[in-house]
Parts: C-alpha cells; sequence; structure tokens
C-alpha cells in the first residue's frame, strides 16, 4: 500500500478532533493533506469549523437513504472520488457495515473515549465515574466490524478527580484526544503505524510520545 496523502475525516458533531487534526497538517507535523470533511448531519459545528479552515466539506445526510448500505455507498463514491486513502472517523455516531470497514481496512481509524477495552459503546465518562475509577482516557484505533474492539494505536490517560461530573472529565480527556489523535494520524501517514494480520505493528524506531527514539 502506498504511503496515504489525502485525508478525509467523518464527524457527527463538534469538530474539535478535525480541527486538531487540521492544525497539525497545515503546521506539516501531518505530512498530508486534509482533502475532506464529511458531516452526517446538517448543520453540525463540523462542516463550520470546516469552512473556517477552507477545507472541503459537505453533509451527507444518512436520513436521505433508505438503508445504511446505501447511506454508505454515498460516502465510499464520495470518499474514492476525492481519492481519499486515510479515513478518520471523530466523533461520528453511526455504526458501519463491514463493507464500508473493508473497503478501509487498515487505513480506517477511530478514537473513542475511554480506556478500550473499558466502556464500549455510549456514556464513557459517566460510566468511569460510576465505577469509582482512578484514571480516564481516550483510545485511538484501527476500526475493524466489532464495535470499538480494533487494535489499539495509542491510548492517553487522565486522573480522575475529586469533584469530577462527566462534562469536567469529559473535558480533560478531550484535551489529551487533540493531542494523540493527530498523533496517530501521523504514524498512520507515514508508514509507522500498520494493521498487520488483525495487530497493530509500530516502527521499532518509535516511542510512545511520537518522536524516533
Ligand atoms: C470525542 O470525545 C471522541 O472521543 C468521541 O466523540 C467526541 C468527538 O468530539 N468519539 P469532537 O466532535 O471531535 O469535538
Amino acid at each position: 500500500m502506498s504511503t496515504p496523502r489525502r485525508i478525509a475525516v467523518i464527524a457527527s458533531g463538534s469538530g474539535s478532533n478535525m480541527a486538531a487534526i487540521a492544525a497539525a497538517c497545515e503546521r506539516g507535523d501531518i505530512p498530508a493533506t486534509l482533502s475532506l470533511v464529511i458531516s452526517n448531519v446538517p448543520h453540525a459545528r463540523v462542516l463550520a469549523r470546516a469552512a473556517e479552515w477552507q477545507l472541503p466539506n459537505r453533509c451527507i445526510n444518512h436520513r436521505d437513504y433508505e438503508s445504511r448500505g446505501a447511506f454508505e455507498e454515498a460516502m465510499l463514491q464520495v470518499l474514492q472520488k476525492n481519492a481519499i486513502d486515510l479515513v478518520v472517523l471523530a466523533g461520528f455516531m453511526r455504526i458501519l457495515t463491514d463493507r464500508f470497514i473493508r473497503e478501509y481496512y487498515g487505513s480506517l481509524l477511530n478514537i473513542h473515549p475511554s480506556l478500550l477495552p473499558k466502556y464500549p459503546g455510549l456514556n464513557t465518562h459517566q460510566r468511569a465515574l460510576d465505577a469509582g475509577d482512578e484514571e480516564a482516557g481516550a483510545t485511538v484505533h484501527f476500526v475493524i466490524p466489532e464495535l470499538d474492539a480494533g487494535p489499539t494505536i495509542v491510548q492517553a490517560r487522565v486522573p480522575v478527580l475529586s469533584g469530577d461530573d462527566a462534562s469536567s472529565l469529559a473535558a480533560r480527556v478531550q484535551a489529551q484526544e487533540h493531542q494523540i489523535y493527530p498523533l496517530a494520524v501521523r504514524w498512520c501517514v507515514e508508514k509507522k503505524v500498520e494493521l498487520r494480520k488483525g495487530k497493530v505493528w509500530k516502527d521499532p524506531s518509535l516511542t510512545s510520545n511520537g518522536t524516533n527514539a
């Protein structure tokens, strides 16, 4: 597989991770172009943010399609037309079918706001608080058909502080997301991280903070 050069972000919400990746591309930290931002939600803040960054963006509203498959075909067509070779899910609130995942297998990333395998699914911060966890965090992983179960590329950990509620904990985790997601994207673009035989392979020169040893 050749080196990814054209990245797409797919998101449903605010787009703070998209903006962190856009900034990293602009700084040259990620040697690739953020070529397309897609949201399935009309008027999602991520689309306004993409416009502010002057990034090509479009809404593909899942409600306009009669099935999940038809919605995904529309997304695949747009991704392929734009020659996208790395797809980055960032707060995309739809479950993808095997067909879509197979198409970008190994070039499809997601960020999840928990220390997977803990708390797949929703309400991760409240669940961490309810369990009395002392730490929380976020995970960047390759996407496989099983939800939130793909091999981990990188995690960030934060302490749970007394007095935390779900939103204060989410804010602390998100600040870390904005560090690790651009880093993971960079590793993938530089081919320092790959999905090989269902497992994450990391270039031996890579240290956990992304510098070369
Ligand atoms: C992040 O917390 C991410 O972990 C989760 O959805 C949220 C997206 O936030 N998957 P944003 O839209 O990037 O601000």
